[in-house]
């Protein structure tokens, strides 16, 4: 059985069900009129494992509250959860003290999972495992990108990402797919924010290119990748990304920036329309899988 919390995109619980075989339990909500949440989950009694899920997608604050109340209420229950599922994990950012008297967020927030018997948390293309395994859980994060860009059916030559630090992504897919797979230059200035890229020496021209990322969050990264492709001749240039923070304006940044195709995965509720050229593919099965063989 499979709790699905509030984060968790529709397709997905349908999938969970329809093509893992889960049986699926939301649990009762409300909220209190100060704002407060209510849970309540009703087994009589469970057989099989109990796994629990949460997307961590904005209002993140309110979700991690919810998943910690899910986990309590299991507990008692008497109901051992041992792993939790986690398709988009917030405040991974802060994985480390990069100043003095900084928290690391992810610590902040996970480390409270040990207290319900959580010891196994499965992840989506995680900003950093390092926290994870720092707090002893066995930590399964999942790459999405060469299974996205199967099911989407896009035909490409290349991979790359958009900077160094993504180059795993890449090889991954490159792995996965054969094709040929680099990184781009991305420098970002502290003062304005602005964004430049570079093609290195990478001979692109008239070359089929996915870039591959964890987030899309204003979609500059991808427009002035895009663009430094096609400067250098790049023939059609598309984008696979785990999670995608999308709205009108990402969508008109991305659309001038001249990108083909953009496939994005279903980890993140989206609830604005988006245009044909972007591409929601369901990465349930990926999730089962994992679940599936321990
Ligand atoms: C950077 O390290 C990340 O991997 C993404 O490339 C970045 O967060 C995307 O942000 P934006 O869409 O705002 O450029």
């Amino acid at each position: 059985m499979i709790v699905c919390l509030s984060g968790v995109p529709k397709s997905m619980i349908k999938s969970l069900e329809s093509e893992c075989g889960y049986a699926v339990y939301v649990p009762q909500r409300k909220l209190f009129p100060d704002g407060e949440q209510y849970l309540r989950i009703e087994f009589r009694s469970i057989s099989d494992n109990v796994v629990v899920t949460q997307s961590l997608y904005p209002e993140q604050d309110r979700k991690i509250v919810e998943l910690y109340l899910a986990l309590e209420a299991l507990q008692g229950l008497d109901i051992h959860v041992d792993t939790v599922v986690l398709p988009y994990v917030a405040y991974t950012r802060q994985d480390k003290r990069f100043l003095f008297g900084e928290p690391i967020s992810t610590k902040a927030l996970y480390n409270a999972l040990k207290i319900f018997g959580v010891t196994k948390i499965v992840t989506v293309d995680v900003h950093s495992s390092r926290p994870f395994n720092d707090m002893g859980y066995t930590h399964i994060d999942l790459l999405p990108h060469s299974y996205m860009i199967s099911r989407s059916g896009l035909e490409i030559d290349m991979v790359l990402a958009p900077d160094k630090g993504a180059l795993h992504r890449a090889l991954d897919v490159a792995k996965q797919l054969g094709v040929e797979y680099d990184y781009l230059d991305k420098y970002r200035d502290r003062i304005t924010g602005e964004i430049t890229i570079d093609t290195k020496t990478l001979d692109v021209a008239g070359r089929d290119i996915a870039i591959v990322d964890d987030i899309i969050s204003t979609g500059k990264t991808l427009a002035k990748a895009t663009e430094a492709l096609y400067r250098a001749d790049a023939s059609n240039v598309y984008a696979v990304v785990s999670h995608a923070f999308i709205s009108r304006e990402t969508i008109d940044i991305l659309s001038k920036a001249g990108l083909k195709s953009l496939v994005i995965a279903n980890t993140i509720e989206l609830s604005i329309d988006l245009p044909s050229w972007i591409k929601v593919i369901d990465i349930t099965p990926i999730i089962c899988r994992a679940l599936k063989s321990g």
